[in-house]
C-alpha cells in the first residue's frame, strides 16, 4: 500500500529531497520532524522515534489492531487481502470479535430506529432527550437510541435476522437465566452506545427513565471486544478535537460528555463512573499530553478521585483541575449558565494540581499547623510521582512560592519520598537519575546513599550531557554554554575515561576552530563513545507550548533555564570533588605525625571546608555543625 497516499490522508506532507515531511501526528511539534520515505515504504519521526509502514501508521493513528488496520486499508483502497496463516484459535477469536462488532452494530441501528420511528421511542425516548436539552445533531453524533419496554422485542428482531442467541448473550444483549428464562437486557431505557477509538460500538450504557428504578444506568458486561478499564466514553467523537486543542477534558458521565459537546467543547471524554485506569490514561496520551479533570462539586467525591491525578502525573502527563459549585456536575452546570458562561468558567477556574490540592486542604490547614504539614505532604507526594526531574523542580519551586516556604525544606521532603520510592522498587533501573538537578542525593537503584565517587561520576555525566545537547546555546549574551563548561571544567580531571575522552576531543576540536556536536561523536567515535553519546542525547518528551500559551502556566522546557541547570551542575560537581578531598585529607590527618605537616593539613582542611560551605550556600544546602 502506497505509504504516501495513506499518510497524506492524515497529515499534509511536503517534499524535501527524496523524502516527504510533516509535523508529527503522534506528538506535538511546531517544526516538522516526521518523514515519509516513499521508495522504502516507511515513515519515521525524528522527534518521538515512532516509525513503521502503512499498516503500523494506521494502527498507531487510530489505535487499531493489526488485522483491523489491514481491513481498514483494504476497505478504503478496495484491495483483496490475502489472509496470512493464523492458528485456529486466533481465527476463532478473530471471528468472535468480528461477530460481536457486527451484532453490536446491529443493536445500535435497532435502538436508533426505535428512537426515531417507534411510537414509544418518540413519545418517551425523544421527549426525555429533549427535556435534557440534547439536540438532533447531538443525538446523531452519539448514535443515541431507545430500547422498548418489552421483554424480548430486541431478541425477536435479532433472531429473525439470523443472529444466534449464543452470540446475543456473549454481547450482553440477551440475558439467559438458569431456568431457561430469556429476556432483553435493556428494556424501556435510553441507550448510549460506547465506541472504541475506531468508532465501532463495543458496549451500551442504558439509562432508566423512571425515577426510582435501580440501577440508574445499566451497562453491557465485559466481552471479547469490551474491557471497561480500556475504554473511554466519547473518545471516538473527541479524538480530533483533543489533538487540535492539545488538551483533553475528563468528566465522569455520559451526559457530561454530551452536554459539553453542546457547549462547543468537543475534546471531552468520560471514565464512565469508574475510577480512572492507567490504560485509559494511555489512550488519551496518544492524542495529547494534557488532561483537565472536571470534578463534580462535592468534596468527598473529589478526595476519592485524587489518586487519578497522581496516575496522570505518573504517566508523565500534565494535569489541571476544575471544580464545580456544590451539587453541580459539568452537565447541569453547563446547562445552567450557558455556553459562553461555561467556557469562561473553565478558563477562570483551571488550577494546576498544586493549587488545587492546597485549596482542597486549605480550609483545615489555615488554623491547624498539623493539618498544614499534611497538606504540604500531599502536594510533595504528588510531585514525587512525576517522572521528569525538570518538571519536578519547576513544581517544587511553585509550591515553595505558594506556600511561602523555603524551597530547601520542601526539597528535603521530596528527596525523602524519592528515596523511599526507590527503596520499594529497588531493582527497576531508573531512566535518567542523574538529571535530578535539584535533588541533593541523586536517585540510585540502590537504597544506600551514594559515595563521593558515584556522585562525581553522575555530575560528570550531567556536564557532558549538557555540553552535547545545548553546547551552542547562549547562556548569556555572546556567551555560549560550551564556553562556560570549557572554562569551568578546565581544572577538573574527569574520573570516567569515556567522559574525559569526549570532553578532551571537544576541547581539542574547538581549539582547532571546529564546531562539534553529538553528530560528530556518533560518526567518528568508538562504539562505546557512540553509545554513550546516543544515550546522552536522546530527548525526553517536550511539554507542549500550547500549555504555556493558553493556560498561562509555565511548564518550561529544560532549555528555558539552562543557565540555572548548568550552574547547579558545575557547583554540585565542584562540591562533590571538594568533599572527596576533605575525606582524603581527613585520612591523611589521622596518619600524620610531623607537627608541621599536621598544621599544614589543618590549614588545607579549613580552606576546603570554607569552599564546601560556599558551594553549599549556592545550592541552598544547610550543613549541620
Ligand atoms: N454510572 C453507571 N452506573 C450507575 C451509575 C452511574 O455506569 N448505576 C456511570 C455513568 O457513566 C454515569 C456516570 O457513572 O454517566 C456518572 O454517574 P451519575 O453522576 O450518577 O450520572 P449522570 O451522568 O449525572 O447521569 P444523569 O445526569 O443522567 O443522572
Ligand atoms: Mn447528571
Amino acid at each position: 500500500m502506497d505509504i504516501e497516499e495513506v499518510v497524506s490522508d492524515f497529515v499534509s506532507l511536503k517534499r524535501k529531497g527524496q523524502n516527504l515531511w510533516a509535523c508529527c501526528p503522534f506528538h506535538d511539534e511546531k517544526t516538522p520532524s516526521f518523514s515519509v520515505a516513499p521508495h522504502k515504504g516507511i515513515y519515521k519521526c525524528f522527534g518521538c522515534g515512532k516509525a513503521g509502514d502503512s499498516i503500523s501508521f494506521i494502527q498507531e493513528h487510530d489505535g487499531l489492531s493489526y488485522m483491523e488496520a489491514i481491513k481498514w486499508l483494504a476497505g478504503k483502497y478496495g484491495i483483496e487481502i490475502e489472509e496470512t496463516e493464523r492458528t485456529d484459535e486466533q481465527i476463532e477469536q478473530q471471528n468472535e470479535r468480528e461477530s460481536l462488532y457486527i451484532v453490536m452494530g446491529f443493536a445500535r441501528d435497532y435502538y436508533q430506529r426505535m428512537l426515531e420511528e417507534h411510537d414509544q421511542g418518540r413519545s418517551i425516548g425523544q421527549s426525555y432527550f429533549r427535556e435534557r436539552g440534547f439536540t438532533e445533531k447531538t443525538i446523531k453524533a452519539f448514535e443515541l437510541g431507545y430500547s422498548l419496554d418489552s421483554w424480548d422485542a430486541f431478541t425477536k428482531e435479532a433472531v429473525s435476522k439470523a443472529y444466534n442467541e449464543d452470540l446475543l448473550e456473549k454481547a450482553g444483549l440477551l440475558v439467559r437465566k438458569d431456568g431457561g428464562r430469556k429476556y432483553d437486557r435493556f428494556r424501556g431505557r435510553v441507550i448510549f452506545p460506547i465506541h472504541n477509538v475506531s468508532g465501532k460500538v463495543v458496549a451500551f450504557g442504558a439509562r432508566t427513565l423512571k425515577k426510582d428504578d435501580k440501577p440508574k444506568y445499566l451497562n453491557s458486561p465485559e466481552s471479547e471486544v469490551y474491557h471497561k478499564s480500556k475504554v473511554l466514553y466519547g473518545l471516538y467523537q473527541a479524538r480530533q478535537a483533543i489533538r487540535q486543542h492539545d488538551n483533553c477534558y475528563l468528566v465522569e458521565g455520559y451526559t457530561d460528555v454530551i452536554s459539553l459537546h453542546q457547549s462547543d467543547i468537543e475534546n471531552v471524554v468520560a471514565s464512565s463512573g469508574t475510577s480512572l485506569t492507567t490504560d485509559q490514561i494511555r489512550l488519551i496520551s496518544r492524542f495529547s499530553q494534557n488532561i483537565t479533570v472536571l470534578f463534580d462539586g462535592d468534596t468527598a467525591g473529589v478526595r476519592a478521585s485524587l489518586r487519578g491525578i497522581d496516575m496522570i502525573l505518573e504517566a508523565g502527563m500534565n494535569v489541571r483541575v476544575v471544580m464545580f459549585p456544590e451539587g453541580e456536575d459539568p452537565d447541569s452546570y453547563s446547562r445552567r449558565i450557558g455556553t459562553a458562561g461555561f467556557n469562561k468558567y473553565l478558563a477562570d477556574h483551571q488550577q494546576d494540581f498544586i493549587t488545587f490540592k492546597l485549596n482542597l486542604f486549605a480550609e483545615d490547614a489555615s488554623r491547624d499547623p498539623v493539618k498544614k504539614a499534611e497538606s504540604i505532604k500531599e502536594v510533595i507526594s504528588s510531585i514525587s510521582v512525576i517522572p521528569d526531574p525538570v518538571k519536578r523542580a519547576v513544581y517544587l519551586k511553585e509550591s515553595a512560592t505558594l506556600l511561602d516556604m523555603d524551597e530547601s525544606v520542601l526539597l528535603a521532603e521530596l528527596n525523602k519520598l524519592l528515596i523511599e520510592k526507590r527503596r520499594t522498587r529497588s531493582k527497576t533501573p531508573l531512566s535518567e537519575p542523574e538529571t535530578d538537578i535539584l535533588s541533593e542525593t541523586p536517585p540510585t537503584e540502590e537504597s544506600r546513599p551514594l559515595d563521593q565517587d558515584q556522585l562525581i561520576a553522575i555530575q560528570e555525566r550531567e556536564s557532558i550531557r549538557l555540553l552535547l545537547n545545548y553546547g551552542y546555546q547562549p547562556v548569556e549574551e555572546n556567551y555560549k554554554l560550551y564556553q562556560y563548561l570549557l572554562e569551568e571544567l578546565n581544572e577538573v580531571d574527569f574520573t570516567d575515561p569515556l567522559y574525559r575522552e569526549i570532553f578532551d576531543v571537544f576541547r581539542k576540536e574547538h581549539d582547532r576552530g571546529n564546531t562539534i556536536d553529538s553528530q560528530y561523536f556518533i560518526q567518528n567515535g568508538s562504539d562505546e563513545i557512540k553509545q554513550a553519546v546516543i544515550d546522552l542525547t536522546s530527548v525526553r518528551r517536550e511539554v507542549s507550548p500550547v500549555w504555556n500559551d493558553k493556560y498561562k502556566i509555565h511548564v518550561p522546557h529544560e532549555q528555558d533555564f539552562l543557565d540555572h541547570t548548568v550552574y547547579q551542575n558545575i557547583t554540585r560537581l565542584k562540591r562533590n570533588i571538594i568533599q572527596k578531598l576533605i575525606d582524603e585529607n581527613k585520612e591523611n590527618l589521622k596518619n600524620v605525625t610531623d607537627p608541621l605537616e599536621m598544621d599544614r593539613l589543618f590549614d588545607v582542611q579549613k580552606q576546603l571546608k570554607a569552599s564546601e560551605m560556599e558551594l553549599s550556600k549556592i545550592l541552598g544546602i544547610v550543613i549541620p555543625g
